[in-house]
């Protein structure tokens, strides 16, 4: 099974009823960071509803969240590598997920452009200003960059005291990383957290992401997972891009899921040093 995900990414368990603990069992056999796991100290901690002697399974309904392409928890030093929804009730309409290939999209670029993209690094930063809705620098499944006053989020982030408890404040991570057991290269980037590349003004940095993502989610590299009952979705949330839709198609009780990111230890590899 572990195979499976390294190769292909994404696994789908159509409308099959699954026990909490059957999600827990199979979760937990893929490598995970067994003491954060115990203890409770899961780093999608912030969703505070969870199954009841389940704890690793957050339950979520309606995401409120902005639409936008990103990969999950990249503020953290070891950004997940598994995350997993398990659908129990689904909208009648709406309420989709969609999925594009980061590593795809990497490793189809040319040479000269690809060496430049593994130069770079990318500050993220988790200050809780830059999650409001007036402070995030994104891109939303059209394609269209929204722009907000990120300066200004910047500066009430630099004034305000900064909640460290699910992780550090910023992060700085090589743009493109590579998976040290296949040796495929990917990104790790979340929009609303990107502050800039490391030397790089704002400006450019977004011009620079902006191609890349754009290129990343055509509407041809997308997978959209239109959800039924009892459907399970793990995928690897480094070589994965996914995003949600608009939430305002459905409302909040037609929507009832489980929700993992899976701790993780793997460290992050750089494509450059790996490559090298
Ligand atoms: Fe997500």
């Amino acid at each position: 099974m572990q195979d499976a995900l390294w190769h292909y990414d994404l696994l789908l368990f159509r409308g099959r009823p699954l026990a909490p603990k059957d999600e827990v069992d199979f979760l937990t056999m893929f490598p995970h960071d067994e003491e954060a796991v115990a203890a409770g100290r899961h780093c999608n901690g912030i969703m505070a509803n969870r199954v009841p002697g389940f704890p690793l399974l957050a339950v979520r309904g309606k995401s409120t969240v902005p639409v936008q392409w990103h990969q999950d928890k990249v503020d953290l030093p070891c950004p997940p590598e598994l995350d997993a929804m398990y659908m129990l009730r689904v909208p009648p309409r709406g309420g989709e997920t969609l999925f594009a290939s980061a590593s795809a999209a990497v490793e189809a670029l040319a040479p000269e452009r690809l060496a430049f993209l593994e130069s770079l690094d990318c500050e993220h930063r988790s200050d809780s200003l830059f999650t409001a809705d007036e402070g995030g620098h994104r891109i939303d499944p059209a394609g269209v960059w929204r722009t907000d006053d990120m300066e200004s989020a910047v500066r009430r982030a630099n004034d305000s005291p900064v909640d460290t408890k699910f992780g550090p404040p910023s992060i700085v991570h090589p743009l493109i990383i590579r998976d040290p057991r296949t040796g495929r290269r990917s990104m790790l980037y979340f929009p609303a957290f990107f502050y800039r590349f490391v030397g790089y003004s704002r400006e450019e940095s977004r011009a620079i992401a902006e191609e890349l993502l754009l290129g990343a989610t055509r509407p041809e590299n997308v997978f959209t997972m239109r959800w039924q009952p009892h459907d399970f979705l793990v995928w690897n949330n480094r070589m994965l891009l996914h995003s949600n839709t608009d939430h305002s198609m459905f409302d909040y009780p037609d929507r009832e899921m489980h929700l993992v990111f899976l701790d993780c230890k793997v460290p992050v590899v750089p494509a450059r040093a790996a490559g090298a």
